[in-house]
């Protein structure tokens, strides 16, 4: 033995007398057995992590340059904010490399949440043992929705201040305590410096703070039970009988460390190019009107949110005001994201993956995902009669997918049945599958120009 390694040993023994190290990287990582058979959806957790990563350090870079001031700079029609932001994007070193890595961030943070949320519909990851993962995966997304719209306040902008003056009037529409809340959250009588300060306040401490101890509860429970797999099947119940390692597991470190690398180096090439060749993205991750200095005198011609909001937002004006209330479409609105955290208990069937139920849940499935797409689509464009008729069909697909789950799924089973052991990867169904992608993304471009 060297005197290095030695000294290394004594170290780690010291430290591990007094701090369980190896034996959390153990439990962890290189001694947790994860199913053999992960594919592409598995990316996106660790992907989660990586974009969490960046932001958190954006942010902090952000934050030593920022001011969240919205009185104006003397002589000038623009707050102190927006030009912070200015200045941050024209003279900090490296300012815009970092407030591009933050907006384009919040993007594609939904690209892959949406992605690793869609994987747990697809392979029924939210079921039995795992509904605990899937409830705090949607308090992590309740926050994050939190997050982004706090966040995008910040620039006191058009669609900053207007968005805030749309999101946050929709909470005077509830009865009795509507316009006395909508007060107390502004801070204000309308969208001013007060709340953007708080505003502020929210966005860089108290959310990420519970964000951050929402996704240590995420892995902890992930851990206590073991992931779920494309095959659905439990490996735990196949273990070794001398060892006690399951059948088809394989160790988290090296043999996942190593996937999910690559799978980070493609994620970093694509979010290299956004950040370098499209970081406004046409307008979708940065909206154009957000490049005009917020005038509360001035509204714009068209105000939607950024588009990991428009699916709900598209809900939200579908449902008509009635009997003088416009408290159902925020009712609907809500309630389409409450909804998701129910999955566990809506769907009855004893089959986790897709790959092994029967054609209801599959056709249904596919509606909702038409139906979610759809309305995104709808909700980033203006209203018209049309569009609204197509926006409460897609609302009704949307609410009926989970409402009518307990019928569909209960006696659903497909034509392959469950295999006891995980499967091998299929070229076939890989092919096809890259096919389905190809015709969804078609559609989508075909819907939105017809539309
Ligand atoms: C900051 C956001 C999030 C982070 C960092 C995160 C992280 C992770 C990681 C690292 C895993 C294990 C690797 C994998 O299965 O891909 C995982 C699994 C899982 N996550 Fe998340 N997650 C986040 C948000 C969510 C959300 C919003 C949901 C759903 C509402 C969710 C539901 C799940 C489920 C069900 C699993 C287990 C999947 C399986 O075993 O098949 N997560 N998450």
């Amino acid at each position: 033995m060297s005197k290095l390694q030695a000294l290394t040993n004594s170290v780690t023994t010291w430290v591990d007398d007094r701090f369980p190290v190896t034996a959390s990287w153990k439990a962890h990582m290189s001694e947790y057995y994860a199913p053999k058979n992960f594919n592409f959806w598995y990316y996106f957790g660790s992907l989660a992590l990586l974009v969490l990563v960046i932001q958190i350090v954006t942010g902090i870079f952000l934050t030593m340059n920022y001011k969240p001031d919205g009185s104006l700079v003397p002589g000038t029609n623009v707050s102190v904010a927006f030009t912070s932001v200015e200045y941050i994007m024209r003279d900090v070193a490296g300012g815009w490399i970092i407030r591009y890595m933050h907006s384009t961030g919040a993007s594609m943070f939904f690209v892959v949440v949406y992605l690793h949320m869609f994987r747990g519909l697809v392979y029924g990851s939210y079921k039995q043992p795992r509904e605990l993962i899937w409830i705090f995966g949607m308090l992590i997304f309740l926050c994050l929705m939190a997050e982004a719209f706090l966040g995008y306040l910040l620039p006191w902008g058009q669609m900053s201040f207007w968005g805030a003056q749309v999101i946050v009037n929709l909470f005077a529409s509830i009865p009795v305590i509507g316009p006395d809340l909508s007060v107390w959250i502004r801070g204000d009588f309308v969208v001013s410096d007060a709340t953007l300060n708080r505003f502020f306040a929210l966005h860089v401490i108290a959310v990420p703070l519970v964000l951050l101890a929402l996704v240590v509860a995420h892995l902890v429970a992930l851990h206590e039970v073991g992931s779920n797999n494309p095959d659905g099947v439990e490996i735990k119940k196949n273990k070794d009988p001398k060892t006690g390692i399951p059948l088809d597991g394989i160790a988290m470190h090296p043999y996942y460390t190593i996937k999910d690398i690559f799978g980070v180096a493609v994620f970093l090439a694509i979010f290299s190019y956004v950040l370098f060749f499209a970081p406004e993205m046409g307008g979708f991750f940065l909206e154009h009107p957000n490049f005009d200095p917020a005038d509360p005198l001035k509204t714009p011609s068209h105000i939607a949110p950024v588009w990991y909001f428009t699916p709900f937002y598209a809900i939200l004006r579908a449902i008509p005001s009635f009997l003088g209330t416009q408290v159902w479409g925020v009712l609907g609105m809500g309630g389409a994201v409450v909804i998701i955290a129910f999955l566990p208990w809506l769907d009855r069937s004893p089959i986790k993956s897709i790959r092994y139920r029967g054609t209801k849940f599959k056709v249904a499935l596919v509606l909702f995902l038409i139906a979610f797409i759809g309305l995104g689509i709808l909700g980033a464009k203006p209203s018209t009669d049309l569009r609204t008729v197509i926006a409460q069909v897609f609302s009704f697909i949307y609410f009926g997918f989970f409402i009518a789950m307990p019928f569909y799924t209960k006696n659903d089973v497909g034509s392959v049945p469950v295999p006891s052991r995980v499967t091998e990867t299929n070229t076939q169904r890989q092919l096809a599958f890259m096919m389905y992608v190809g015709i969804a993304i078609l559609g989508s471009f075909v819907f939105a120009k017809l539309v």
